[in-house]
C-alpha cells in the first residue's frame, strides 16, 4: 500500500527516554525496552502506536501493569494501545533471531558478529517502538554477551560502565547524551580489533577516534582514519561545526546493504569504504573511502543534530550531506582543476544514473510525494540530484550567502526533525531572497531541458541569449511549471579568451549567473566586440539538459580554450557523442535486424568507417597538452558511456552502441598510437604508492592510454599490458592492466585471471573485483555467469558479492544482458526472485536493471515484459521488489 506525504500527522506520543537491555545470542536475542512517553500536545490522538516486525512479543507492561491481550491490538506491524494515560512508562520484552536475519536490516549476524542497520525502518525489527524520525529520545543501552566470542561491545555515545558476568559473559553500558531518532541507534558485539588515537578538537577538547575491523585487516585502516581526521578538521574550518562527542567510532562489516550508516557516534560501514592499502585497493577505492567517511561524519550535523521530520524529507539530509562530501573532496585536492575534475565526475554520475532515473518508471521528485517502500527511495535522485539542488542555492546566493543560510538553519533547527521547506526558508530568510519558485526543484520530477538560441548584432554590438525551458512528463506529473534555474554563462572571443560581460549596463566579470525563471526568456549582453562562442551552463550550474546547435568548429574552439574546465570537457563530450551516435545508427541501419544482429556483418560495416580528422586532432591536442593536469586530460579523453549513448537513441540497439564505442576506442588507439605510448611512459608513478590527486591523475591517464592501445589488436600493446600486470606494485595498475586484457579486443586472459585470483583469494574486496571484471567483459554471456556462480567463492547472501557478479552483469554488460533470445532477462528474473527471498533491498536494486525496458526494440520488449511479469506474478514478493516491477510494467 502506498504512503503519501500529504497524509503526514504528528506522532500521538513522544518518547523521552529509552533504556534497552540486550541479551545477545545469535539464535535467540532477548531485548528489554523500557521507555518513558508523553502524550504529544500537537496531536489530538490518545492511542500509542508502535511498530514491530519479525519479532516475538513476550511481555508488555504499562506503568508497571502487564497488559493482557485485550488491552492492545496488533495489526500487521502496528501495535496499538488505545486510550493511554498522558504519561506512561512502557516495558516491552521481545525476542529476535539475528543469525537467520538475511535482510541485513535490524539486528543481524555477519561472520559470527552482531551488527545493526536501522535506517530507515530497521529499529522496529529490534523492538516495538514509534519508529519514525520525528520521535527523538535519549538512549541508555546495556549489552550482555559471551565474552570469548564477543569481546567488543559498542553502542552510541559514551561508555559508562563495563564488567564481568557469570557464565563467561560480560556487559557494557552506553549512554548517548543527545536525543536521536530510532534510525540512528546502533550496536556492535564482535571479535574485532581497532586502530585508535586521541584527536585534538578546535575548542581544546580531544576526542577518541577508533576504526574497528576484523583481525587481519589492521593493515588497511590508515586511510579511513586519516580521512576521518580530515573530515573533522574540514567541518570545523569550513562550517564551524564541531564533533559533539568524546568518542567517534567507525566499524567495518563485510555484509552490508548500502555504503555506510551515520549512527550517532558509531558509524557502521561496508568494508568496501573502510579497508584499503595499495596492494588491494585502487585509486577509486581510496577516493570512495575519503568521500564516504566524510559523508557519514558530516551527517552528524546534517542528519543527526538536525534530522528529517518524515522519510519524504530524506533529501534534506542526504542531498545536503552529499553536497558537503563533494565540497570536502574538492577542497582536499585544493587546486582549481582538481575541483573541476571532481565536478566532472559528478556530472558523469548524474548522466549515467540520475537522468535515466528521471526519465524512467521510478522517476520521483527530490522530495517524493508517495512511496510503497522507503528503502526504494535511497536513490540517485534523492542523493545526487538533491546535492545539485543544494549546490544551486550556493550558486544563486554565493558562498557567503549560502553559509549565512546554513548558520540560520542550525540556529533555528538544532535538535529538531524538520522539512526541506525549513531548509529553503533558512536560505531565503538569511539572504532576504524570495525562493518560492525554487521549491519546484523539490516537487517536480524529470530533467529540465534548456534550449539555447543566440543572435549577434554586429551593428548594435549586442548578443542575445534566448533560453527556453521545458520538462518532460513523468509518472503522475503530466504538466510542469518553469523552474528557477541558475545558468552560468561566459562568452569566448576569437582568441579563446573570455570577453568581459555587461548586462543592463552592469559589468558581470567573465562568468554571469543568469536566473532563468520563465519558460522563455532572453538575456542581452552589450558591448560585445565580435561574434562570440557561448559557454553555457558553466561548472554545470544546474542539473538540466542543455541543447544548443553548436557547430564542430565552435565545439573545437571551446574544447581548446574554454576557461571553465567543466565546459571544456563538455565540448569534447559533445564532439564524441555526435560521432558515436552517427556510427551507432550507421551500424544499426546497415544491419537493421537489430533483434538478430549479425556481428560479422556489422564488423564489415565498421571496416569502412573512419573517424574524422577534426575529432582525432581535437583529442590529440588535449592528450599532448602538458599544461593540462593529467587528471583533466583523462576525463577529456574518456568517451561517454554506452548507457549515455543509449539515452540519446530512439530505439536502443546495445550491440550497435557497443561496436560504435569500441570502434572509436580502437581507432583512437591506432591513430594516436605514438602519442598514447608517449603519455603512457610520461605518466608512470614510480616509487612508493600515494593516493594524492596528482598521482591518481597520472595513473588514470596512463591507464586510459593503455586501454586505448589495447582496444586495437596489436601485439606490442598487449605485451605492455601483460608487463604492467606482472610488474605493478599497486592494485590500481594491477587491475587496470587486467581490465585492458580482459576487456580489450585481445583474447581473454585466463591465465592472468587465474593468477589474480590465486594471489588475492583471501581478500574479499579483491575477489569482488575479480568477479566484476569478468561479469562486465564483452565475452561473458549468461552461460559464463552461471558458471561463475558455481565458483566456491560466490554467494548470493553477501550483497557485495551478489552485486559484483549478478548485478554487474545485468547493468554493466549491455550486449550480453540484452541477448536477442531473452536469456539475459530470464536470468535476471530468476536472480531477482532468488535474492528477494534473502534480502529484499538487494533484490530490489537488481530489479531496477529493467527500468528502461520500453526503449528497446519490440522483440526485446516482448522478452523483457515476460520477465517482468514473471517476477510480478510471484506469490511471495517483498514490497521492495513489487513496487519496482509494478511501476515498470505500469509506466
Ligand atoms: N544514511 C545512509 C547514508 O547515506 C544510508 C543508509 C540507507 N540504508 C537503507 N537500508 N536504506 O549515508
Ligand atoms: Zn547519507
Amino acid at each position: 500500500q502506498t504512503i503519501y506525504r500529504k497524509d503526514y500527522t504528528a506522532p500521538s506520543y513522544l518518547v523521552d527516554t529509552v533504556e534497552l537491555g540486550f541479551d545477545l545470542d545469535p539464535a535467540r536475542t532477548i531485548v528489554a525496552n523500557r521507555m518513558t512517553m508523553q502524550r504529544n500536545p500537537d496531536s489530538s490522538r490518545r492511542d500509542i502506536e508502535l511498530y514491530g516486525e519479525d519479532i516475538e512479543l513476550v511481555t508488555i507492561r504499562l506503568n508497571g501493569k502487564t497488559l493482557d491481550e485485550g488491552a492492545y491490538a496488533i495489526e500487521g506491524s502496528i501495535l496499538r494501545i488505545p486510550d493511554a494515560p498522558d504519561s506512561v512508562t512502557l516495558e516491552i520484552e521481545t525476542i529476535c533471531v539475528p543469525e537467520s536475519n538475511t535482510t541485513l536490516s535490524g539486528l543481524y549476524v555477519s561472520n559470527g558478529n552482531f551488527y545493526t542497520q536501522c535506517e530507515a525502518e530497521g529499529f522496529r525489527r529490534i523492538t516495538y517502538f514509534p519508529d519514525r524520525p520525528d520521535v527523538m529520545a535519549k538512549y541508555m543501552v546495556m549489552l550482555r554477551a559471551d565474552k570469548e566470542k564477543f569481546p567488543v561491545l559498542l553502542s552510541n555515545g559514551n561508555l559508562v560502565e563495563e564488567g564481568e558476568l557469570p557464565d563467561g559473559r560480560h556487559y557494557a553500558k552506553w549512554e548517548d547524551p543527545f536525543k536521536k531518532p530510532s534510525y540512528l541507534f546502533a550496536l556492535v558485539a564482535a571479535r574485532l580489533v581497532c586502530q585508535e588515537e586521541q584527536f585534538p578538537l578546535a575548542d581544546g577538547r580531544t576526542a577518541l577516534l577508533q576504526v574497528w575491523v576484523e583481525e587481519g585487516n589492521l593493515d588497511k585502516t590508515d586511510y579511513a582514519m586519516q580521512s576521518l581526521k580530515h573530515s573533522i578538521r574540514w567541518d570545523e574550518e569550513r562550517w564551524d561545526l564541531e564533533l559533539d562527542l568524546d568518542r567517534f567510532m567507525i566499524v567495518a562489516v563485510g555484509d552490508f546493504n548500502m555504503g555506510a550508516m551515520e549512527n550517532k557516534g558509531l558509524n557502521i560501514f561496508n568494508t568496501k569504504f573502510v579497508l584499503a592499502n595499495p596492494r588491494v585497493a585502487t585509486d577509486i577505492d581510496f577516493q570512495g573511502i575519503e568521500a564516504v567517511v566524510g559523508h557519514e561524519y558530516f551527517h552528524n550535523w546534517t542528519g543527526n543534530r538536525v534530522t528529517c521530520r518524515d522519510w519524504f524529507q530524506l533529501s534534506l539530509k542526504e542531498g545536503l550531506t552529499v553536497f558537503r562530501d563533494q565540497e570536502f573532496s574538492a577542497d582536499m585536492i585544493g587546486t582549481d582543476t582538481g575541483r573541476a575534475v571532481t565536478r566532472i565526475d559528478q556530472v558523469r554520475t548524474l548522466r549515467q544514473a540520475q537522468f535515466p532515473e528521471d526519465a524512467g518508471p521510478m522517476a520521483h521528485p527530490v522530495r517524493p510525494d508517495s512511496f510503497v517502500e522507503i528503502n526504494n527511495f535511497y536513490t540517485v535522485t534523492v542523493y545526487e540530484k538533491g546535492a545539485e539542488v543544494v549546490r544551486m542555492y550556493q550558486t544563486l546566493l554565493g558562498r557567503e550567502g549560502f553559509r549565512k543560510g546554513m548558520d540560520l538553519y542550525f540556529a533555528r533547527h538544532d535538535g529538531q526533525a524538520v522539512t526541506c521547506d525549513d531548509f529553503r526558508m533558512a536560505m531565503a530568510d538569511a539572504n532576504g531572497r524570495d525562493l518560492t519558485q525554487f521549491e519546484r526543484w523539490y516537487s517536480q520530477a524529470g530533467t529540465p531541458i534548456v534550449q539555447a538560441e543566440t543572435r549577434y548584432d554586429e551593428a548594435a554590438r549586442t548578443y542575445e541569449l534566448r533560453l527556453i525551458q521545458t520538462c518532460p512528463a513523468t509518472p503522475g506529473q503530466p504538466e510542469k511549471l518553469p523552474f528557477h534555474i541558475p545558468v552560468a554563462v561566459g562568452l569566448l572571443g576569437k582568441d579563446g579568451r573570455d570577453l568581459p560581460l555587461v548586462i543592463d549596463g552592469q559589468p558581470k566579470g567573465s562568468t554571469a549567473v543568469l536566473e532563468l525563471t520563465e519558460a522563455d526568456q532572453t538575456f542581452v549582453f552589450s558591448d560585445v566586440p565580435e561574434q562570440p562562442t557561448p559557454s553555457i551552463l558553466r561548472d554545470f550550474s544546474a542539473p538540466v539538459i542543455l541543447k544548443h546547435g553548436y557547430s564542430d568548429a565552435e565545439l573545437v574552439h571551446l574544447f581548446n580554450h574554454d576557461s571553465d574546465p567543466v565546459n571544456r570537457w563538455e565540448a569534447g563530450q559533445r564532439l564524441a557523442m555526435a560521432r558515436l551516435l552517427k556510427l551507432a545508427s550507421d551500424i544499426a541501419l546497415k544491419n537493421p535486424a537489430a533483434d538478430a544482429p549479425n556481428a560479422s556483418a556489422r564488423t564489415a560495416v565498421l571496416e569502412q568507417m573512419n573517424l574524422d580528422e577534426v575529432f582525432v586532432q581535437a583529442m590529440r591536442a588535449i592528450l599532448v597538452d602538458e599544461s593540462l593536469d593529467p587528471a583533466f586530460r583523462e576525463q577529456a579523453l574518456l568517451l561517454p558511456t554506452e548507457s549515455m549513448i543509449a539515452d540519446q537513441m530512439d530505439v536502443v540497439d546495445p550491440l550497435a552502441i557497443h561496436m560504435a564505442r569500441q570502434f572509436v576506442r580502437a581507432d583512437i588507439g591506432v591513430r594516436l598510437r605514438a602519442e598514447l605510448l608517449a603519455q603512457y611512459q610520461a605518466n608512470e608513478t614510480p616509487g612508493e604508492y600515494s593516493p594524492d590527486a596528482a598521482s591518481i591523475g597520472k595513473r588514470a591517464l596512463k591507464n586510459l592510454a593503455l586501454s586505448y592501445l589495447c582496444a586495437a589488436p596489436d601485439a606490442e600493446s598487449l605485451a605492455l599490458a601483460e608487463r604492467q600486470f606482472d610488474e605493478a606494485t599497486n592494485m590500481t595498475d594491477r587491475a587496470a592492466a587486467l581490465g585492458a586484457l580482459v576487456h580489450g579486443r585481445a583474447p581473454v586472459a585466463p591465465d592472468a585471471l587465474q593468477r589474480f585470483y590465486d594471489e588475492f583469494q583471501s581478500e574479499a574486496l579483491v575477489v569482488d573485483k575479480w568477479f566484476m571484471m569478468q561479469a562486465t567483459a564483452p565475452t561473458t554471456d549468461v552461460a559464463t555467469v552461471r558458471e561463475l556462480m558455481k565458483h566456491p567463492a560466490f554467494t548470493l547472501r553477501n550483497p557485495n558479492r551478489a552485486r559484483s557478479l549478478v548485478a554487474a552483469f545485468c547493468t554493466g554488460n549491455a550486449v550480453q544482458f540484452h541477448a536477442p533470445d531473452g536469456s539475459g532477462y530470464a536470468f535476471w528474473a530468476e536472480q531477482v526472485i532468488a535474492l528477494d527471498a534473502l534480502n529484499p533491498q538487494v533484490a530490489s536494486r537488481l530489479a531496477r536493471a529493467m527500468d528502461r525496458w520500453r526503449r528497446y526494440s519490440p522483440a526485446l520488449q516482448e522478452h523483457m515484459k515476460k520477465a517482468l511479469q514473471q517476477v510480478a506474478g510471484q506469490g511471495k514478493l517483498s514490497n521492495d521488489v513489487r513496487e519496482v516491477v509494478s511501476k515498470a510494467l505500469a509506466n
